[in-house]
């Protein structure tokens, strides 16, 4: 009896022995909704190659662009069920999972520069933010960034008047609805991989992003006029599953931390050139006006936009904006 036992017991420790030699790497699939040639698309094949590097293929990223294989909204859902282990969503569209500080960041000419941006992202308010997160079983990682958002739609956006009743689309954000009302649009919620045929079918008239994903979805084909006007900002949460990043071996969970660290530094030194270099290709097709507003058209859209940030105290705590400006100051 004891012999069969030992037996028994001693081709246990041979199978889980060679399993444990021949571990599976453990898979990242990294879902995103953007094209590869954009700041986030970039941030993410680098965050790849970063990653299976430092772990020495112990793990492996699978980055899924352009909404392959999650669209906006399914997205998130996919990542709390752990269909997906890593996002980076924009920051507009946490409202819909109950996060709705995220949306301090929509706000128009909440950001005077990128260096007000970056002390808000790095500093312990874009931590507290992270910390809303968790209850989700979301973890937030980093934040990248892609820029200042143009307007753009198939008739000149000089004016606050020229956007009235253009049916205009945005990301799921209370706040870009109140941006779009602001001047007298219509905003409409789209996913961002329908933005092109919308456009294309007419179904909204217009809508807004940073250039670099204007260019790379071929918006320029389907709106005439874009206008350069800095009125909102476009950021990334780069976020895991918390069920799987907590059940990592700490020393891989270091090694990830390092390669992140090193992607984000990647993907925020590249946005703004990435932006400047998708808006002169813009230009250069000739199908598209880009327009630069004057420092008096630019007072303006203030005038009118700026008073959403005071009308969103309601939704974003007003200590959270106040604080957000404070920054700035
Ligand atoms: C959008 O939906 O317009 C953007 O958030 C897409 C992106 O992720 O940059």
């Amino acid at each position: 009896k004891l012999k069969s036992l030992l037996f028994a017991l001693s081709a246990a420790a041979i199978v889980t022995g060679s399993a444990f030699a021949q571990q599976q790497p453990i898979i990242i699939k990294f879902s995103h909704v953007v094209a590869n040639d954009t700041p986030k698309g970039k941030g993410a094949e680098r965050f790849k190659e970063l990653a299976e590097k430092a772990t020495k293929g112990r793990v492996k990223v699978e980055v899924y662009p352009n909404s392959t294989l999650y669209k906006d909204k399914e997205e998130l859902e996919a990542l709390q069920l752990g269909a997906v282990q890593m996002l980076a969503p924009s920051l507009a569209k946490f409202g819909p999972l109950g996060v709705k500080e995220f949306e301090v960041f929509d706000l128009p000419y909440i950001f005077p520069s990128k260096e007000v941006l970056y002390r808000v992202t790095e500093g312990p308010i874009g931590r507290d933010l992270f910390k809303k997160l968790e209850p989700k079983g979301i973890t937030g990682l980093a934040y990248w960034d892609n820029g200042f958002k143009v307007m753009s739609a198939n008739k000149p956006l000089h004016t606050p008047s020229d956007f009235r009743g253009l049916k205009m689309r945005i990301q799921s954000s209370k706040v870009l609805d109140a941006q779009m009302r602001a001047l007298g649009a219509n905003p409409q919620v789209l996913a961002f991989s329908e933005v092109y045929q919308a456009l294309q079918t007419g179904v909204v008239d217009g809508t807004e992003n940073p250039p670099s994903n204007l260019y790379t979805q071929k918006m320029h084909e389907v709106q005439k006029h874009v206008t350069v006007s800095d009125h909102g900002y476009l950021g990334y949460a780069v976020i895991v599953n918390k069920k799987f990043w907590d059940g990592l071996p700490s020393d891989i969970r270091t090694q990830l931390e390092g390669a992140m660290k090193d992607a984000t530094k990647y993907a925020n030194a590249i946005a703004q050139q990435e932006n400047d270099a998708a808006l002169l290709a813009v230009e250069k097709t000739g199908k598209t006006t880009v327009y630069r507003l004057s420092d008096k058209e630019k007072a303006e859209w203030r005038k009118v936009l700026v008073p959403v940030q005071k009308q969103m105290e309601i939704r974003i705590d007003k200590d959270l904006i106040a604080a957000v400006n404070k920054e700035a100051a």
